[in-house]
């Protein structure tokens, strides 16, 4: 049996105006009206078969404690919800879940915020990375990539093994544009897509070897938490005091025994406005509408705007926001910098 660990603690910053500090991009209904957490809890309670009984574990930010919970009523999932007091980036997040599980628990760690239409070939990209899981491998999963990205990390394919997975040569987490560009050129390239498989042993043994003082701050904080119905508490000071870092760099790109399973299905991780817009379809001239938009002699022009009427006239390569107290106008070239946005504006409060 696998257990899910969905990381939730996001913040999404690349969605502003949208995406609050108070309410992340992972709650806001995106897709036929549910949430890319609900769609995420919905996806992995299919990989152990249906009408399995669902569980997971959700590691999440005290401020949303209640939204999680929510979600994970609504989508029929049982598990607890580790709280975070502060966010401290996914590898102590990972270590919390592993300490919280038994250690010959299989994970399956999974971002709250991607858009993984087919949920069939999802629960079948799982299966293939079972056996190397069970095997002592950290499994992580690649997608092929459709234009060289910043945004994501990348994984240089090594040999191929006879379960079908393949070995990691060499792991680049966010290459600079050029670099980017020379790793599509060169061709046996995947997008890591930050979706983890591994035995609790595994990662625990993982983090030890490359990343052992956030394991101990972890320990600590598990060790002393407190529960209360379906949340776990991990100490506050212990937690407070252990380094942020990524599991990309903390451990994944030291480790030696990471094997990845190539995903051929589409999968987003709905990073910024542009992949917003790519999940609506677009008319002729590449304008694509969300909500009450209306787009006149306008190309390549996305509009997103639930309550008010919002039309370009003449506009090309624009991304239009509206929500009820901000507004975002943006050149579409510049959605990734959306997020530097939010620290002036922080910075102006
Ligand atoms: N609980 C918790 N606590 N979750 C967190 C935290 C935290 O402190 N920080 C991030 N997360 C969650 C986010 O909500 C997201 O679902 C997931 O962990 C990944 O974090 P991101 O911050 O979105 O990472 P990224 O997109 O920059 O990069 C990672 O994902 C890419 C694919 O989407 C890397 O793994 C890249 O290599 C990868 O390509
Ligand atoms: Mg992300």
């Amino acid at each position: 049996k696998i257990i899910p660990v969905i990381l939730c603690g996001g913040s999404g910053t690349r969605l502003w105006p949208l995406s609050r500090k108070s309410f992340p991009k992972q709650f806001v209904p995106l897709i036929d009206n549910k949430s890319l957490l609900q769609l995420t809890l919905e996806r992995v309670a299919q990989i152990n078969g249906v009408g399995c009984s669902s569980e997971a574990i959700c590691v999440a930010s005290e401020e949303h404690r209640f939204l999680v919970a929510e979600v994970m009523q609504v989508a029929k999932v049982k598990g607890p919800i580790i709280l975070e007091p502060i966010a401290r980036n996914t590898a102590p997040a990972m270590a919390l879940a592993a300490l919280q599980a038994a250690p010959q628990d299989l994970l399956l760690f999974c971002p709250a915020d991607h858009h993984i239409p087919d949920a069939q070939a999802f629960a079948s990209m799982v299966q293939q990375g079972c056996a190397a899981a069970r095997a002592g491998a950290i499994v992580t999963f690649g997608v092929v990539p459709s234009f060289p990205s910043t945004a994501y990390g990348y994984i240089e394919q090594g040999a191929t093994s006879s379960d079908g997975s393949f070995g990691v040569a060499r792991f680049i987490e966010k290459p600079n544009a050029d670099k980017a560009q020379a790793l599509i050129l060169q061709g046996n390239v995947l997008w890591n897509a930050g979706i983890f498989l591994a035995q609790a042993s595994t990662l625990l043994e993982a983090l030890q070897a490359h990343a052992a003082d956030i394991l101990q701050s972890c320990q600590q904080a598990m060790a002393q938490a407190s529960k209360d119905h379906q949340f776990i508490r991990p100490a506050v000071t212990s937690f407070a005091a252990c380094r942020s870092d990524s599991i990309d760099y903390a451990v994944l790109e030291r480790h030696k025994n990471v094997a990845v399973v190539p995903f051929s299905g589409a999968w987003s991780d709905v990073g910024s406005w542009n992949a917003v817009a790519d999940l609506i379809p677009a008319d002729e001239h590449g304008n694509r509408v969300d909500g009450h938009g209306l787009t006149i002699q306008s190309q390549r022009t996305f509009i997103h705007s639930p309550h008010r009427v919002v039309v370009t006239l003449g506009t090309q390569d624009l991304l239009v926001i509206d929500t009820p107290d901000a507004l975002l106008v943006a050149n579409t070239n510049y959605a990734e910098q959306v997020k530097t946005v939010v620290a002036q504006l922080h910075m102006k409060e």
